[in-house]
This record gives C-alpha cells, structure tokens and sequence, in this order.
C-alpha cells in the first residue's frame, strides 16, 4: 500500500474547502489527490505530474473519486498553461510533494535504483530528454565531478567521476553503482552511490530549476486567500523553498504559516522510513 507522506498535515495546511479547486503538482501515485478528492463535494483537484505511468497508478488508485479529479501529464514549468487548459484560472490550493515516488524509485525498467539490474535511465518522463547513461557516458569528467559534488553533495565527487569515465561505457545500473562502490568505499549506513544516483536524477530531470519555476508560478496560480504546501526531501530544496516563502511574506504577497518546517512524527518514519527527511511548509496568499 502507497502511504503519502505527512498527508494529514498537508491536507490540514491546504485548508480544504468542498467547493475549493486544488492543484496537486506532484500527483505520484494519487496518495494525497485521493485524500483531498475525499474531502470535496463539488470541487475538484488537478492532479499533474511529469511521468505518464505514475499518473495511471494515480488513475487507479483513485478510481472511488474520478469524478473530482482531473489529470495532467506536464512538468512545474508548464503549469501557467494547464491551469487554464483545465478552465480555471486560479487554485485555492497548491500541493508539490517533491522527488520521485516509490514506483519509480523501486522499478527496475526506470534506472533510479542502485540495487536492481535495469538501464541506466532516470527519466521522470521518458518520452523526452537525456537519460542519465548518456549523461554519464558523453559528458566531460569535470562536468560529472561538478553535479555530483553540487547536487549529491559527495564530497569524494572527483574520485568518482575518474572512476566513471575510466570505466566506460557504462552498461546499466548495477555497473554503475559497482564502479562508484570500488571507487569510494562505504562511510556509513548509506550505500556508497546513493549520492552520486541522486544528483544525476536531478541533473536528468532538471528538479532544482523546476523547483524555482514552481515557486515562481505561486504568485499566478493560487488566489488570494488560497494556500500553498510544499513537502521536500533534500536540504537544498528546503532552503529555496524557505527562502521564497520568507520573500512572498516580506513582499506582502503571502503569509508563512510554518516558522519551522513540519517534520514527519517519531511513527509516521517507523511505519514509512521513507518520510525521514520529509520537510513541509505552508504559505496563505494574501
Ligand atoms: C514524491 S512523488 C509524489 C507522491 C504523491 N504525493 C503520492 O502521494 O502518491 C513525486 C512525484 O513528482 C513528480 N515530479 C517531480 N518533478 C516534477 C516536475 N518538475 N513536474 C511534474 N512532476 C514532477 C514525479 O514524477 C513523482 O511522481
């Protein structure tokens, strides 16, 4: 069974209204468009995401409530037209659960997992862009060195990335993670290419500039009075979102509702251990 992480706290934050329209942008698997299409009578929710087959898990697994919700296949980037493509102009609410969802972390055809044989693929969409064995078959040492350092935040960045290029080409997932493991030996708890799997999702998937067009975008699709709910996993997503909600507050654009970021219970983590670093902040338009 999916659990959504902090779903009771994002669906407090979100305020639903029964009549209210919300915009979940990160739809996944449909865990939290299922729980807010519970609470609405004559609303509806806009449940986008970038991956064609997370939104037909998400179609599935909200079946009970179809009626109230419409789906988008789209990036963050695109969202001032899918509002306005699904006849509506602005939302009283704005739910971005960030990252990848379980399914695709866990299936092997998708390449994000470092420890099930697949291609080395890590597209969110896979209809578009490079896949991550290009990236790292094609593009310079320094380049690799450079997005692992900056967005896995490994500090044995150089290592791996001679490692990478001398080991060339890359064949699959589990080749890669083997040379990053020769590479750099285990530290801690983490497996050794956990980081350097991380940052080149997000160099595949472009997440940190579609997390700045996203926050961009708050002004324009959420009306006055509607609210905002952002859950991210990585502290250099927390910041940016922290810092963009302190500046819409400073501006006397929006109110923060969180001072501190909400952090999953002691429970929530021991029954889903993927919601540990979960953080969630709130913002209400003014
Ligand atoms: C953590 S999962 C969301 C899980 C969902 N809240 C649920 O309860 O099932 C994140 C989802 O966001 C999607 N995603 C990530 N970046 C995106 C972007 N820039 N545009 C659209 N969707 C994106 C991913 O494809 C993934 O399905």
């Amino acid at each position: 069974m999916h659990i959504p992480v902090l779903c009771a706290e994002a669906i407090e934050y979100l305020g639903i209204r029964p009549e209210g329209i919300y915009l979940d942008a990160t739809a996944g698997l449909g865990g939290h468009t299922k729980e807010i299409a519970r609470r609405l009578s004559s609303g509806l929710v806009i449940a986008n995401d970038r991956d064609a087959q997370s939104l037909e898990q998400a179609r599935q697994n909200t079946a009970e409530f179809a009626d109230r919700i419409r789906l988008y296949q789209g990036v963050f980037s695109e969202l001032a037209e899918t509002l306005p493509a699904a006849g509506f102009d602005k939302v009283d609410g704005l739910l971005a659960d960030l990252g990848v969802s379980r399914y695709q972390l866990t299936d092997p055809t998708r390449g994000f997992s470092i420890l099930t044989e697949g291609p080395v693929d890590m597209r969110m969409d896979q209809t578009r862009g490079m896949t991550a064995g290009e990236l790292v078959n094609y593009s310079a040492e320094k380049a690799l060195a450079d997005w692992i350092y900056q967005y896995g935040e490994e500090r044995r960045a150089r290592k791996i990335a001679r490692a990478i290029v001398r080991a060339r080409p890359i064949r699959s997932t589990l080749h890669l993670a083997g040379v990053v493991e020769r590479a750099v030996p285990r530290t801690g708890r983490l497996h050794p290419a956990t980081k350097t799997f991380m940052a080149l999702r997000m160099v595949v998937n472009e997440e940190p500039v579609e997390l700045d067009h996203l926050l961009a975008l708050v002004p324009k699709l959420v009306r006055s009075g509607g609210r905002v709910v952002v859950i991210s996993f990585m502290s250099s997503e927390d910041r940016k979102v922290k810092e963009k909600f302190r500046s819409l507050g400073r501006e006397g654009q929006a109110a923060v509702l969180t001072k501190r970021p909400i952090q999953p219970s002691e429970q929530e983590v021991r029954e889903n251990p993927a919601s540990r670093s979960a953080k969630l902040r709130a913002l209400e338009m003014k």
